[in-house]
């Protein structure tokens, strides 16, 4: 069994603060909100609380741009209420994980406002700046966000790379003494008693200096700046730095948003020997999955659960012994899980909700929940572009609908409400009452008109909730190590509508399947002879149906046995 950590043994639950709870009436989620629901999450049974960055920060990406890391937003409240945050989810046995985003600052950041003064202030070389190329941009990568990924700037001629919008301008990773800027304010909130750190985009830190063109689709203007940005030439060196500056100074859990991470690179970001981070989130299952491709990442389709489970089986398989995984089906950048996955109707919205948690939280890895999952909320009716709030849909909309006409309105609008990240953003469904209780002014983004079905309060009424049974995968966990460090086997690989697998640690066996369809599919695995698992004791630990049918699982069903052999 590999080393033992209070990581790998967690529950994290992902807040996105300003969209979780509204404490003064302004629309906007805060601190204090956060702070008034600690009993709920305490409830729930969650180890660790994972902030969305809270940070000073002029909003153009949601708090992603951060113009001073050492203050919070004025809209979620002051460092005082951090700090009684942070005091009171630890008086409650619960850790706060801060989103760390140090791939680019907001172009509000003091850093930026010196750096593009002059050609020869200090602070030039905090960022990526470059000559122009015949008096254009100085190579042709896309932003994440639509556009060329260089912005030029009049006073002094030239131009600042930025990966994501033209106010999240990239630090230049090269240069040692921004490295050690970030080392003193990670430094920093490691003193205040912070337990670690998400770091956003940790695979775009590096980049090939050459800066060369990206491969681009026949009559695009703009290049793929993948090759030369992700997986970078120095990110390893770069976060064995971090590790030895901070990281291994205190005991914190770390996680790396790396989308673009292969097995082979995670094996590296998240080694068992703890050279750099603690687990990162690969993107294989989200990202380019939804088999009705329109144009970039947009798409109206679904997954099939047989390439899920291959991508799944893959990384439980591979990072076997040499690194730790993340366990997720959504955050703040996906679409619901259960409108994505499973089934939102209202037939099968809680069973299936029930049935992909099983499928998740059964694995091996740390789980990661993000707020709402736990209720089973789903996608957003989004009518028209008025209904958006996220820079990505709108950049988006604009590009293709707009500038190209190369989608219909009607087209985006549908991509939008199937992969957009406001899906994800639209206010926490606290109860029936007006705006779902998230806030008593007018919500900064529309809140789901389902809320008055779909609501904490009424999770918690009721014991069949999809709420309680979230809250029983957290104890099981808690309970049982075969469920944190059990050794992962795929089972029934052949069967594309139920994902079967097993959990292997001393004399223990846990079997676990789900059916992903809206039919009874038969399955043998609980009926066997009891030879197959010789002397053992069959103990289901949990179930989303109280009535079993042999030989069969019904629509969505998933069921967790665990054979011990005393
Ligand atoms: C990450 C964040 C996303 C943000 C982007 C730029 O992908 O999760 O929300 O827009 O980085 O910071
Ligand atoms: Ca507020």
């Amino acid at each position: 069994m590999e080393e033992r950590k209070w990581w790998k043994e967690s529950v994290i639950y992902q807040i996105y603060p300003r969209s979780f709870s509204d404490s003064n009436g302004d629309g906007i989620g805060d601190l204090n909100g956060i702070t008034a629901h600690l009993p709920y999450l305490e409830k729930l049974g969650v180890d660790v609380l994972w902030l969305s960055p809270v940070y000073q920060s002029p909003n153009d990406d949601n708090g992603y741009d951060i113009s001073d890391y050492r203050a919070i937003m004025d809209e979620f409240g002051t460092m005082e209420d951090f700090d009684r945050l942070l005091a009171e989810a630890h008086a409650r046995g619960m850790k706060i994980v801060m989103d760390l985003v140090v791939n680019h600052t907001s172009d509000e950041h003091a850093w930026f406002v010196e750096s593009r003064s002059s050609r020869d202030n200090p602070y030039r070389d905090y960022y990526i700046w470059k000559e122009p190329r015949d008096g254009r941009e100085p190579n042709n990568w896309r932003s994440c966000f639509s556009g060329s990924a260089w912005e030029y700037c009049p006073e002094t001629g030239m131009y600042y790379l930025h990966l994501f919008s033209r106010k999240q301008p990239d630090l230049n990773w090269e240069n040692p003494q921004v490295r050690r800027e970030v080392y003193d304010m990670m430094t920093w909130w490691c003193e205040k008693g912070i337990d670690g750190f998400r770091m956003d985009v940790v695979s775009f830190f590096s980049k090939d200096q050459r800066f060369p063109d990206g491969a681009a689709a026949p009559g695009e203007k703009y290049g793929d700046f993948s090759p030369y940005v992700i997986n970078g030439p120095r990110i390893h060196e770069f976060l064995q730095e971090m590790n030895r500056e901070v990281l291994s100074r205190y005991d914190l859990l770390t996680v790396g948003e790396a989308g673009g991470v292969t097995v082979e690179e995670a094996k590296k970001y998240a080694a068992s020997d703890g050279s750099e981070l603690g687990m990162v989130f690969h993107f294989e299952h989200t990202d380019g999955v939804m088999e009705e491709k329109v144009i970039g990442k947009w798409d109206c389709g679904k997954p099939r659960m047989p390439r899920i489970r291959s991508i799944l089986n893959k990384w439980q398989l591979e990072l076997e012994g040499k690194a730790w995984g993340s366990l997720y089906w959504d955050n703040h950048d996906q679409p619901r899980a259960v409108s994505r996955f499973g089934n939102d109707s209202p037939k099968w919205r809680v069973l299936s909700a029930k049935m992909l948690a099983t499928c998740l939280h059964m694995q091996k890895g740390t789980p990661y929940i993000y707020q709402g999952e736990e209720l089973g909320m789903t996608n957003a009716p989004f009518a028209s572009l008025e209904d958006c709030r996220d820079i990505e849909e709108i950049n988006a909309y604009r590009q293709y609908v707009t500038e190209e006409k190369v989608i219909s309105a009607d087209k985006m609008m549908q991509c939008i409400r199937t992969v957009g990240r406001d899906n994800a953003r639209t206010p926490m469904q606290w109860d029936d009452s007006a705006n779902a209780g998230f806030t008593s002014g007018t919500p900064w983004i529309m809140v789901n008109p389902n809320y008055t079905q779909i609501n904490a309060r009424a999770a918690l009424a009721d014991p069949d909730s999809v709420f309680y049974y979230y809250q029983k995968l957290i104890r099981l966990r808690h309970e049982h190590t075969v469920i944190a460090y059990g050794v992962f086997e795929p089972l029934l690989q052949e069967n594309d509508s139920v994902y079967a697998f097993r959990r292997l640690l001393d004399n223990q066996v846990l079997v676990v399947a789900c059916n992903w369809t809206d039919q009874d599919q038969p399955c043998t695995l609980f009926d066997e002879d009891p030879s197959v698992h010789p002397g053992a004791v069959p103990e289901e630990l949990i179930c989303n149906y109280s009535v079993h049918k042999t030989g069969v699982l019904q629509p969505y069903e998933a069921r967790a046995v665990l054979y011990r052999a005393d």
